[in-house]
Parts: C-alpha cells; sequence; structure tokens
C-alpha cells in the first residue's frame, strides 16, 4: 500500500519536554511467551512496582486489545502479524507520550517480534518469559490447553500453532523457578529502577 498526500508533521511539544515533565525516559518493554507462562502476572506485578515507584506507565495486554480494537482479529498467522503490527504502533505512540510502556502478548514469530523491533528502535527491550509448556498446560487458567487437545481451539500456539522461542532478547524470566518478585526484580535491575 503506497501512502501518497501525506506527510509527517513534528508536534511542537517533544518527546523530550514530556519525558521532562515525566522525570523519566520512555521505553517499550515486549512481553513475550506461551499462553498460561506468566506474561500477564509479571507484566502486571511490574507495573504496580513502577507505579508505586512514581512512573508513568501503562499496560497494554492481550485480551483487553483483543477485545476492543483488534476485536476483528483471529489467530491465524496473518491476524497474528497485524495484531502485533497495529500493538508495536499504538506502542510507539504511547512511548511519543513519555510513558513506560509495558505490551504483553504471546507474538509467537520472530519476525513480528523484530517488526516491532524495527517500530520502536532503541526503545524497544524484549522480555522472554520463558517456562515450559509442559508447565504452561498444567497451570491452563483458562482451559485454553484442554480446550485444545480436544480440538475445540484451533490454531492454538504450542500446540497446533507455532511459538519461536526469541534469541537475543534483553531480558529472559523464567516463572517456572523464579518467583514473581524475582522476575521483577530481575527487569528492574535492568532498567537500573
Ligand atoms: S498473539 O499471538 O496475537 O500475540 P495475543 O497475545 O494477542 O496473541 O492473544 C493471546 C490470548 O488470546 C491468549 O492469552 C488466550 O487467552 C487467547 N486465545 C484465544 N485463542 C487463542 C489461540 N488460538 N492461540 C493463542 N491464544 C488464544
Amino acid at each position: 500500500m503506497s501512502i501518497k498526500n501525506l506527510t509527517w508533521h513534528d508536534t511542537s511539544v517533544s518527546r523530550e519536554k514530556r519525558e521532562i515533565l515525566l522525570k523519566q525516559k520512555a521505553k517499550l518493554l515486549w512481553f513475550t511467551g506461551l499462553s498460561g507462562s506468566g506474561k500477564s502476572t509479571v507484566a502486571n506485578a511490574l507495573d504496580i512496582r513502577l507505579n508505586q515507584r512514581g512512573a508513568a506507565t501503562y499496560l497494554l495486554d492481550g485480551d483487553n486489545i483483543r477485545l476492543g480494537i483488534n476485536s476483528d482479529l483471529g489467530f491465524s498467522l496473518e491476524d497474528r502479524n497485524e495484531n502485533i503490527r497495529r500493538i508495536s504502533e499504538i506502542g510507539k505512540l504511547f512511548v511519543d507520550a513519555g510513558l513506560i510502556t509495558i505490551a504483553c502478548f504471546i507474538s509467537p514469530l520472530k519476525v513480528n517480534r523484530q517488526m516491532a523491533r524495527e517500530t520502536l528502535g532503541e526503545d524497544f527491550i524484549e522480555v522472554f518469559v520463558d517456562c515450559p509448556i509442559e508447565e504452561c498446560e498444567k497451570r491452563d487458567p483458562k482451559n485454553l490447553y484442554k480446550k485444545a487437545r480436544l480440538g475445540e481451539i484451533k490454531e492454538f500456539t504450542g500446540i497446533t500453532s507455532p511459538y519461536e522461542k526469541p534469541e537475543n532478547p534483553e531480558i529472559i524470566v523464567n516463572t517456572k523457578d523464579q518467583t514473581i518478585d524475582q522476575c521483577v526484580d530481575k527487569i528492574l535491575d535492568y532498567l537500573r529502577l
């Protein structure tokens, strides 16, 4: 699709001015991992800790976004790609607003996460929420693995749809061996917060 007759306009109040007001550097923390790996749990715990320290944050979470702006999308690889593309663009706006933004999506394919990285540039921090699929399936908090095994959910990540582990994420947290607090500490250490 070609973009015609459009010109980018820098706004008069810059990101830098907003960051000075908020006393922080904006970033996008991109959480990736299987369903049931603990992405939302760790992301929410991180959000609370940042908020308690006076940081201005915003959490973009898979199910919520799919109930709203991305309610037209399903779970084919094409739709997941569009899901991630839109979230990357939304994340970029939140970062431009000066917020420490947390995006929490399975984002199963390397190529999709690479697209997000390219959209965000140096503001992108990939957080791999590592948890063996056997453990995710055992937890099965939403009963989705059970339904996927019964064939009631098609194209389910890790069962009938691929998940490609990140090769060089900035941060890895392991929710099988580490507590939620330990995972959050590791992320805060990386951010030097
Ligand atoms: S992504 O693959 O496009 O990044 P996203 O994180 O937005 O996925 O949504 C995943 C959530 O949708 C899961 O937490 C789960 O609750 C729900 N879901 C419903 N169907 C599927 C499916 N086929 N595969 C994975 N998750 C699904």
